[in-house]
């Protein structure tokens, strides 16, 4: 006998129904609706590169079942801006060499939106405490924590929230 059950998801805006278990996580969820902008590394909550927003919030969707955040806002990369119109965080990451094999970027813009929501002013503590749950191999994290201070300054300059 099946155990899967209906829950709606609200992503990036829009509701999406998916018949699934109640132990299957939402990162489980979301890749297997197609949101593959998120990222499954560790699966147990130490890499963040599967962080998604849930009410503004950065969390890790590994860690999260999936039936527990029915219709609650959850945003992923994809849900902050587009090649067309990117987010400040998104621009500055691909011009400031931010991103290389790029396996950790969704989850550190996310988790960078986070902070900038409740934080637009980080100082460098508060960056590297904000992203110590986001690991990344390839940068040294110097590229990235100036991108978030580039995008920082655009966003306290333009207004710019989501
Ligand atoms: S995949 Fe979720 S924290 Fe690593
Ligand atoms: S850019 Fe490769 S893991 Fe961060």
């Amino acid at each position: 006998m099946s155990t899967n059950k209906e829950v709606t998801l609200r992503i990036n805006g829009k509701d999406e129904a998916a018949n699934i278990p109640p132990h299957r996580t939402l990162l489980e969820a979301l890749r297997g609706l197609g949101h593959a902008d998120v990222k499954c590394g560790c699966e147990k909550g130490d890499c963040g590169a599967c962080a998604v927003l849930i009410d503004g919030e950065a969390v890790d969707s590994c860690l999260t079942l999936a039936h527990t955040v029915a219709g609650r806002e959850i945003t992923t990369l994809h849900g902050l801006g587009t090649a067309d119109n990117p987010h400040p965080l998104q621009q500055s990451f691909s011009e400031l060499g931010a991103s290389q094999c790029g396996f950790c970027t969704p989850g550190m813009i996310i988790a960078s939106e986070s902070l900038l929501r409740k934080n637009p002013n980080p100082s460098d503590e508060d960056l590297r405490i904000a992203l110590s749950g986001n690991l990344c191999r390839c940068t040294g994290y110097v590229k990235i924590f100036e991108a978030v201070n580039a995008a920082a300054a655009v966003m306290r300059n333009t207004g710019e929230k989501q």
